[in-house]
């Protein structure tokens, strides 16, 4: 189905081509503005240049711009021409090739708006005015006399997309220079906070900047055809870039290796360089994105904005604080951060506890870098030197004080418990304890009398409450903690179960996960609230709840039961103390420290559960998205695999793309990327790269850097893996360092060749699951595993070597 799907698309082409040429021009002359409505579209019917208006952006205004012609679902421009200048109405407003040789646009009152602004345009013997505009299907408009010279292109002047065949470089002679610059929001293409630009000495490198100023991420210098800091476009064999540098500029530019593939580098407005498919299910789908991490990119929620990987949306403000800009918060732009609700009243004082400011704990935010030291003995002490300075905004306090200053920038939400609090100064008008503090005698007389007369009311209406909550909640209870089928929940209990959905554990790919406690004390649960607009209608979603419901084994996370209201889905699980894979494998010092019998458990329980989703229900299920996140930890360590079955409550196809909305592909198949049907070894691939990464216990698109004993395990992880295992060169180089060599040899091969055959490019060569745990058992003999074809054909081109500098 969905290589059909791309089957199609150069017969769209040849149809967009015919229709192109009978219906609309791709020129504009001083005779043939565009105005209105009126596009023009490049000959082979790819790109369409017109006046749009951006999707969320306020309603009248209207930009001209350059966009995909094929997709239609969602107007996706890759050029702006007055980005910073928009017009109102589009109808009185004209681009059109001016009597000076110049593309102009002009705004409903006859006023430039913009200009092409080349200064040779007017040719020497006036022969301006048969200069034409024209759009091309590379996405390039270009400006040129009937003699053919150029005078302008737009790829010359990109905005926030770098489109295949484009140059994103500098001219040495001019010193001009074609950087990328983000949207300020989703709505407003005018330049935000993040720019992409080659670096201006001339190394081969690139560099996001903040605000003009601030190096963000740098891709590493260009070598044997990869960006030392991007390793894992190694894996992503999409486009092949080629560097240039001469005497007159430095530029890079890349072509794509199937033409017929939809896609596109943008420097988004959250500051991530991301590139983007245009899947076969009608979807924009993220390949990759650099910063890996979106809460790595500098700045990205503002002073004192803290942003969360996994919640949506990912910035959010403190206690006591609120974004300063709300309309742009809420598009997508952070960089006006957030400020207090009231401002501080600073005045210096021992007793500003009482009128000034106070401090609010913001939990789970991990510690901002540049902190000073002062000297404080106490907590209190600690509290009470950053209170006395009026520019200090916040402290910790865990043996010795630290201090910050001005805006706080970067702070992250890592949703497990700080060894050290960090404290936000705010003003005492937003610290609800501290205002009831000093009441005077009368104050406290009433309180009592007032709290007796309340507390003989509570009881009485607890009675009440209790007998009647025990009368309607039986089956509720009876049913949840000693059933074992699954039950229909009633969507109120499941919202007071979670305290009104109040603590969050974490957010999926499907949606967000709360915390709950069944009534009655008991057993705690984790409840997935599905995001409303991607699922499904409400039979077929009990339908398949009810058939997710009957799996049960000890590696797969239990359904408890399930719950819906209007379009709202809720699913209710068991809880899982010790939380995800990623969390004891990468989460550095509040990790769960994994020995390597613990590991080896996870490893064998979690292809035990995969197995029984494969093999062991009626109807087999492919769990496609096979990640650390999805394998969770009960309080043994036990593995259990998590969102099966999920897929199946979504519209098809659209699974396909939600399993990379938020990440970047490094768990899927090729299959995925080809289009080729998916099968039950997609997740093999996927669990042979979650393998590598609980072996070495890093992400496996991280770079590793060279190290003096061996130099040869520098480079993108599972192509090191790979080559030591078909090399029977010896494995414990592999190991995560924190194992120290603890672990048994015989185990860790068996782990590194299955891993190696699970990621096997042709999937008939990948083991089934059943394979994968005889052979982690030993009962099953494994060959040496080849090379992956892809990696192997890497590792064979002259021009790569394994990076040894990209640390
Ligand atoms: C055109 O270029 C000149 C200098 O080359 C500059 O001063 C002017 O602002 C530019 N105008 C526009 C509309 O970009
Ligand atoms: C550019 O080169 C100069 C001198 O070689 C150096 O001082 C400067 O730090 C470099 N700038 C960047 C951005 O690398
Ligand atoms: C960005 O830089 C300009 C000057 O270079 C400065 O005035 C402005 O405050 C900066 N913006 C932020 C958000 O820091
Ligand atoms: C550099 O520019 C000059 C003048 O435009 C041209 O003659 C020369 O061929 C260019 N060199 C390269 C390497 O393109
Ligand atoms: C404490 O507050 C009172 C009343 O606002 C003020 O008069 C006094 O100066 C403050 N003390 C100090 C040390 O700031
Ligand atoms: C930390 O301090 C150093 C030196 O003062 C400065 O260069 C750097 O930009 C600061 N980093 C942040 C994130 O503020
Ligand atoms: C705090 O502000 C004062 C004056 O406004 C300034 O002199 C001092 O350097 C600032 N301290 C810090 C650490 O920024």
């Amino acid at each position: 189905m969905a290589s059909t799907a791309l089957l199609l698309l150069p017969a769209m082409a040849i149809h967009g081509g015919i229709t192109a040429w009978c219906f609309a021009s791709d020129t504009i002359s001083a005779s043939s503005p565009i105005s209105g409505d009126r596009t023009v579209v490049s000959r082979g019917g790819k790109f369409e240049l017109g006046f749009f208006n951006p999707a969320g952006g306020g309603g009248s205004n209207y930009y001209v711009g350059i966009w995909y012609k094929k997709v239609v679902s969602q107007r996706t421009p890759v050029w702006v021409a007055n980005r910073a200048a928009p017009v109102a109405d589009p109808a009185s407003s004209r681009l059109a090739v001016a009597a000076d040789g110049n593309l102009v646009l002009t705004n409903e009152a006859g006023r430039l708006v913009w200009s092409s602004n080349v200064s040779s345009a007017s040719g020497s013997n006036g022969d301006a005015a048969v200069a034409v505009a024209v759009i091309l299907d590379t996405g390039n408009l270009v400006l040129r006399r009937e003699s053919g010279e150029v005078l302008w292109q737009s790829v010359e002047h990109p905005t926030d997309t770098w489109l295949p065949g484009a140059r994103l470089g500098m001219n040495k002679i001019t010193g001009e220079v074609q950087a990328l610059v983000s949207w300020k929001n989703a709505g407003d293409p005018a330049p935000g906070m993040y720019t992409l630009g080659i670096d201006p000495n001339g190394s081969s490198q690139y560099f996001t900047k903040w605000n003009r100023t601030v190096t963000s991420w740098s891709s590493g210098e260009w070598k044997d055809g990869v960006f030392a800091g991007v390793p894992e476009m190694i894996s992503h064999y999409m486009y092949d870039f080629e560097f240039v540098s001469d005497a007159n500029a430095s530029y890079f530019t890349y072509s794509q290796q199937d033409p017929t593939v939809i896609s596109r580098l943008v420097l988004d407005v959250s500051g991530q360089v991301r590139q983007i498919m245009w899947a076969p299910s009608a979807e924009w789908m993220i390949i990759w994105t650099e910063p890996h991490r979106l809460c790595d990119v500098y700045a990205v929620c503002g002073a004192f904005g803290v942003c969360n990987e996994k919640s949506e949306p990912y910035c959010s403000c403190p206690a006591g604080f609120r974004p300063s800009s709300a309309g742009d918060w809420e598009l997508g732009d952070h960089s006006h951060g957030c400020r207090r609700n009231n401002p501080s009243r600073c005045d210096g004082g021992t007793n500003s506890s009482v009128h000034g400011d106070a401090f609010l704990p913001a939990p789970g935010v991990s510690l901002p870098i540049n902190s000073s030291s002062a000297q404080a003995s106490s907590a209190r002490d600690c509290e009470l030197a950053c209170l006395r300075s009026c520019n200090c905004t916040a402290y910790s306090y865990g043996g010795h004080c630290s201090l910050w200053y001005g805006g706080l920038l970067n702070l992250e939400d890592t949703g497990g418990a700080m060894d050290d609090l960090l404290y936000l100064r705010v003003s005492a008008m937003d610290v609800p304890s501290s205002k009831g503090r000093k009441r005077t005698v009368v104050f406290v007389s009433i309180a009592v009398v007032a709290s007796i007369i309340l507390a003989l009311s509570i009881i009485v209406f607890v009675v009440v409450r209790m007998y009647r909550k025990r009368q309607r909640s039986k089956t509720f209870m009876q049913a949840a903690s000693e059933g074992s089928s699954l039950v229909a929940f009633k969507y109120g209990d499941v919202r007071r179960a979670t305290k009104n959905f109040s603590e969050k554990l974490g957010g999926g790919s499907f949606g967000s996960v709360y915390k709950g406690t069944l009534p009655g004390g008991g057993v705690a649960i984790a409840v997935k609230k599905l995001e409303g607009r991607l699922c499904v209608g409400e039979k077929q979603f009990r339908n398949e709840v009810r058939t997710i419901g009957v799996i049960q084994h000890v590696n797969l996370v239990r359904l408890r039961g399930f719950s819906s209201r209007g379009s709202e889905r809720l699913l209710v699980y068991d809880h899982m103390p010790n939380g995800s894979l990623d969390k004891a494998l990468f989460g550095g010092a509040s990790a769960v420290a994994l020995s390597w019998r613990a590991r080896f458990q996870i490893v064998l329980g979690a292809a035990r559960g995969l197995l029984y989703l494969h093999e062991g229900c009626r109807d087999c299920i492919i769990h496609c998205d096979i990640k650390p996140e999805n394998i969770l930890l009960d309080k043994d360590l036990v593995p259990k695999v998590a969102d099966f079955g999920l897929a199946k409550l979504l519209p098809r196809d659209f699974s396909r793309v939600l399993t990379t909305v938020r990440g970047t592909i490094g768990y899927l198949a090729p299959e995925w990327i080809s289009g080729v049907p998916i099968t039950v070894k997609a997740d093999v691939y996927s669990y042979g790269m979650v393998l590598l990464e609980i072996v070495s216990g890093r992400r496996n698109a991280r770079c590793w850097p060279a190290t003096e004993q061996d130099p040869s395990l520098s480079g993108y992880f599972p192509l090191v893996a790979a080559r030591k295992v078909s090399q029977g060169e010896a494995l414990d180089g592999l190991l995560d360092e924190r194992l120290r060599g603890d672990a048994d040899p015989r185990e860790l091969e068996r782990a590194c060749r299955v891993a190696c055959w699970c990621v096997q490019d042709d999937e008939t060569r990948r083991p089934t699951m059943e394979q994968v745990v005889q052979a982690l058992e030993g009962v099953l003999a494994m060959d040496v595993p080849p090379v992956p074809t892809s990696l192997q054909a890497l590792a064979g081109r002259p021009r790569f070597r394994l990076s040894d500098e990209c640390a």
